[in-house]
């Protein structure tokens, strides 16, 4: 069968078989099947799905698409995380330093922004002087000797799903339960780690919006990271107003060090201590949650975190001078303040609208390889249940972009939803655990 014949296939409603999924994925990678011909067959799959079979298929093929990764050689089990993506989710860049302090080992390849969402590998890069790109070896020597470190793919490590994902990212394919369960196990599979903690977000700033499908998800990953013989736990996370308060790349990984400086905020904080404990549980570092979320809430308050963190930065080849002065991060030319025409509790903050409007900021990118704005983004001055007064700030924006930044100012409005009365109850950080723990 031709290429075309196999997404004619595929847009009638039949199965690939294994060989098949692992042909195309084989003639993308060696650039003999064009993006136009992926990006319909990409399409062809968001409508007609995927089974579990031809999931597990294209898992395997993008996975091997390039070089696998073994830490057997070492003493302890290797872990790794990953969030299924969302809007201002800064918690890798806590949470890895966090294990890594408790005994770690944590070996991460880490994605860029996807659609609204944000990636772990941009974040990076507006660290000066951070490699995202290590040579492989040099990427399994830092997990050795240091316990940690997060890199980018390569064209040695699952090249195909790299390309992919960015095709994905500009066809509007990305929310496809199968494609994004693929996207995810394919990396975790590739980089070796043999016990693996999903964040899995639902909600209005989610790939999953409702809990139902993140549930699916979460069913899905752990089913591939099993057959696959994983240690792996999937954690539903809610994703409806975004973490924190800093959206946009610079202004995340300032966040970040807040957070391991004790600083908060405090919902990244809660979430990175909480998915701490399971990921020292699942590693056995500790001998259940709640003692992994111990051990992980002492690292974070003495400073340990903040140091492997450091650590990381400078083996990556980054200046770790803005941990005591931001301003050496990017920064914006230009700002503008959103401010509240009047006074109330904030009941909603819609995350997508906040990751769209980060996104024509120039956080995150509409084209293929766009050169992003590493300073641009949002700071929120209140989070679902706080209080403003008419005339105060909700939020800033910043960019390089003046017209830009004065246009998501305003665009920004319609992320809040305000009301007279007080929210009876907060959102929940977490919705559910699966499998449920310890199995
Ligand atoms: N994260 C990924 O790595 N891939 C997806 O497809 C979605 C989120
Ligand atoms: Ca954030």
């Amino acid at each position: 069968m031709t290429i075309l014949d196999l997404i004619i296939k595929k847009r009638d409603g039949q199965s690939l078989s294994e060989e098949e999924i692992r042909y195309l994925i084989n003639e993308y990678n060696e650039g003999r099947l064009p993006d136009y011909q992926m990006g319909v067959l990409l399409m062809a799959i968001y409508f007609r799905g995927l089974s579990a079979k031809e999931t597990n298929a294209l898992t395997l093929a993008l996975a091997e698409s390039g070089e696998m990764l073994n830490f057997d050689s070492l003493p302890k089990l290797v872990l790794d995380k990953h969030s299924s993506g969302g809007v201002g989710d800064t918690t890798t860049l806590v949470l890895a330093p966090l294990v890594a302090a408790a005994g770690g080992p944590v070996a991460k390849i880490s994605g860029r922004g996807l659609g609204f969402t944000g990636g772990t590998i941009d974040k990076l890069e507006s660290i000066p002087g951070f490699h995202v790109h290590l040579p492989v070896e040099r990427f399994m020597e830092l997990v050795k000797e240091n316990n940690l470190a997060i890199m980018a793919q390569t064209e040695s490590l699952t090249p195909a799903e790299g390309k992919l994902y960015a095709l994905r990212d500009v066809t509007g394919t990305v929310e496809n339960i199968s494609l994004i369960a693929a996207s995810i196990m394919s990396k975790k599979i590739a980089a070796g780690a043999h016990a693996i903690l999903l964040d899995v977000k639902t909600g209005r700033g989610a790939f999953m919006q409702s809990r139902e499908e993140a549930f699916e998800l979460a069913e899905i990953l752990v089913r591939i990271g099993k057959d696959m013989d994983r240690r792996i736990v999937s954690v539903v996370t809610d994703m409806n107003q975004p973490l924190g308060y800093a959206v946009g790349n610079a202004l995340e990984v300032n966040e970040a060090v807040s957070v391991l400086k004790g600083e908060g905020p405090g919902d990244i904080e809660e979430l990175s201590l909480i998915l701490g404990g399971y990921m020292l549980a699942l590693g056995g570092t500790a001998r259940n949650t709640e003692e992994g979320r111990e051990k992980v809430t002492r690292l974070l308050h003495n400073g340990s975190a903040l140091q492997k963190f450091r650590e990381m930065v400078r083996c990556q080849g980054g200046d770790d001078g803005f941990i005591d002065d931001p301003s050496l991060l990017p920064q914006a030319a230009y700002s503008e303040e959103l401010i509240a025409s009047k006074g109330g509790y904030i009941r909603e903050i819609d995350a997508k609208r906040i990751g769209n409007i980060s996104v024509m900021l120039g956080a995150g990118r509409t084209v293929k390889n766009e050169e992003l704005d590493l300073a641009a983004g949002i700071i929120l001055h209140r989070k679902v249940g706080g209080e403003i007064q008419q005339g105060e700030p909700l939020a800033t924006v910043y960019g390089n972009d003046r017209e830009k930044v004065g246009v998501a100012a305003r665009a920004l409005d319609s992320a809040f939803t305000m009301g007279k009365e007080k929210l009876e109850e907060m959102p929940p950080l977490i919705y559910g655990v699966v499998p449920p723990f310890p199995s």
